[in-house]
């Protein structure tokens, strides 16, 4: 155990009392014509939000398009434009890949990194994510770092694991640069269209002091299976700061409900 990391993490949020609402738009959609429809109706209803910090992440190749910076006026509560994804090298050969300066030169604000679906698919490990974390935050970029275990079993020995990819993810980490992260706990089985059910408001409590025990004051978010129906419980009783949701940010009605539920949550 890095012993460090408690003790590092003191700063709390930086989100003012804010929910912190992400969406995460995975591989779509398929039409830059789809996406700026979509980012727009949501644009429209986060705009007026003001207890609700509201973040999109498409995936690269729309980035640019959406970046309210470049492309809008940014009124107050306009959705930051976070990535899926990084590399941990600066710049080379490196092909395929995106770096930390490329997405801040864009004025991208966020990056997602340690999805499940990278680590399984990919293979990614808690050292490369350790890897692009460190490049992520050195580069002023604020790091959405998933964590989740693949299932529960009754010894508790997912707890380990969650620990191993909090301590392993966060390995090294300068104190000062933590404030720029989130943690959002997304338990694999719970992950999906296809899922059968999300975690209980009452699970997802017990973990995030269980992560806070490791983790320090990092704000928590919680993922899988997010929808206007079960959003309100999961933002009222579980301590946790915010949302990841996936298929149902695809989704402007379903995602400007959450929206709202958050603005009201307190
Ligand atoms: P889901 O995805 O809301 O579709 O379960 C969440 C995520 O994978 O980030």
């Amino acid at each position: 155990m890095d012993k460090n990391i408690n003790m590092s993490a003191r700063g709390g949020s930086t989100y003012g009392g804010k929910k912190i609402i992400i969406a995460n738009w995975k591989m779509n959609p398929s039409s830059l014509k789809e996406t700026k429809k979509i980012f727009d109706t949501i644009r429209k209803a986060a705009s007026r939000l003001k207890n609700v910090e509201t973040v999109i992440c498409p995936p690269f190749v729309y980035l640019n398009s959406l970046n309210p910076r470049t492309t809008l006026g940014l009124s107050k509560g306009s959705p930051w434009i976070g990535a899926q994804d990084l590399f941990w090298q600066e710049s080379g050969s490196y092909t395929g890949e995106i770096s930390a300066k490329m997405l801040k030169n864009l004025g991208v604000q966020y990056v997602i990194i340690g999805h499940s679906e990278r680590r399984e698919y990919l293979k990614e490990t808690n050292e490369m994510i350790n890897k692009k974390i460190k490049t992520a935050l050195k580069n002023n970029l604020k790091v959405i770092f998933c964590i989740g275990e693949k299932k529960r079993d009754s010894k508790g020995k997912y707890l380990s694991f969650i620990e191993e990819e909090i301590l392993k993810g966060l390995k090294g980490i300068q104190k000062k640069l933590l404030n720029n992260l989130i943690i959002a706990y997304e338990p694999i089985w719970a992950i999906g269209k296809k899922t059968k059910q999300s975690d209980t408001p009452k699970d997802v409590f017990q973990m995030s002091m269980y992560i806070r025990k490791i983790a320090g004051k990092i704000p928590i978010l919680y993922g899988g299976s997010v929808s206007p129906e079960n959003a309100e419980n999961f933002l009222c009783d579980t301590g946790i700061h915010g949302l990841l949701v996936g298929h149902k940010s695809l989704i402007p009605k379903d995602f400007n409900k959450i929206l709202k539920i958050a603005d009201k949550s307190r």
